[in-house]
């Protein structure tokens, strides 16, 4: 099935939404809009520019997956966005593993949804120069077939319906963002254990020229990563590529 504008409209009717059969990037088209007080919701079947962190690509091949942007519309009085992947992540994982069976379903640090070590989604967040909104774009690799990543689709072995799948996770991701604007992460550190894919692997982090090597230890309570090296050194990292 494709996306269904009007099932989307009735399910979340406090939304602005646009559906595209194809755009560059439902990140891009967000952030082009003039300054508006509504919450807007960008959904694609596929996108010729698709961009992931760290000005990779992503990949969005038509009519299987989910390629969305929620646009906030702003960010008034300015709070750091520290933590944010990870409560957008753990409302998606959350709200995924209600609806299906995912026990393997873990979150790496700082934004990628995984399952059996194979990548299933990931986030990406940006705000607007222009009007300060804030975009969270996310891609949920859905009834991809064949792919180095997985797909829900490649682990549940049946199709999945988008519409129904979307309408599923916009709600409670509101509601997290929300939460986060008021507390910032802090709430949050006791439950990131659940997840997190990285905790006592050997890692490498590229942060900026720097490459830090030692052993992940979790997170600290701005959602900073925690490594420990050879020496016994601890290292937090606000940001960068992880590299297992
Ligand atoms: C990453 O893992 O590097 C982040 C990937 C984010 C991809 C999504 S797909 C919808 C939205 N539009 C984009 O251009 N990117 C995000």
């Amino acid at each position: 099935m494709t996306l269904d504008l009007a099932f989307l409209k009735t399910q979340l009717p406090t939304l602005e939404i646009d559906v595209f059969d194809t755009i560059d990037s439902t990140n891009e088209f967000l952030k082009k809009l003039p300054q508006k007080n509504t919450l807007h919701l960008c959904v694609a079947e596929q996108q010729t520019a698709g961009k992931g962190r760290l000005g990779k690509h992503w990949f969005s091949p038509s009519n299987c997956n989910l390629y969305f942007s929620l646009r906030w519309p702003n960010l008034y009085p300015k709070k750091s966005l520290d933590g944010l992947s990870l409560v957008i992540a753990i409302s998606l994982t959350k709200t995924l593993q209600r609806l299906f069976p995912l026990p393997d379903l873990k979150i790496k640090w700082p934004n990628d949804l995984y399952y059996q070590d194979k990548k299933l989604a990931g986030i990406l967040i940006e705000v607007s120069n222009e009007s300060q909104a804030l975009i969270i774009g996310i891609g949920l690799n859905v009834n991809m077939k064949e792919s180095m990543w997985t797909s829900l689709r490649l682990i549940l072995q049946r199709d999945i319906e988008r519409n129904t799948l979307l309408s599923e996770l916009i709600p409670p991701l509101l509601i997290e963002i929300e939460q986060f604007i008021h507390t910032g992460f802090l709430p949050y550190l006791s439950v990131w254990p659940t997840w997190d894919y990285l905790a006592g692997k050997k890692i490498n982090v590229k942060q900026n020229e720097t490459l830090i090597q030692g052993v992940a230890q979790g997170i600290n309570e701005r959602g900073h990563l925690v490594i420990e090296d050879d020496l016994g050194k601890r290292h937090t990292c606000y940001s960068g590529e992880i590299l297992l």
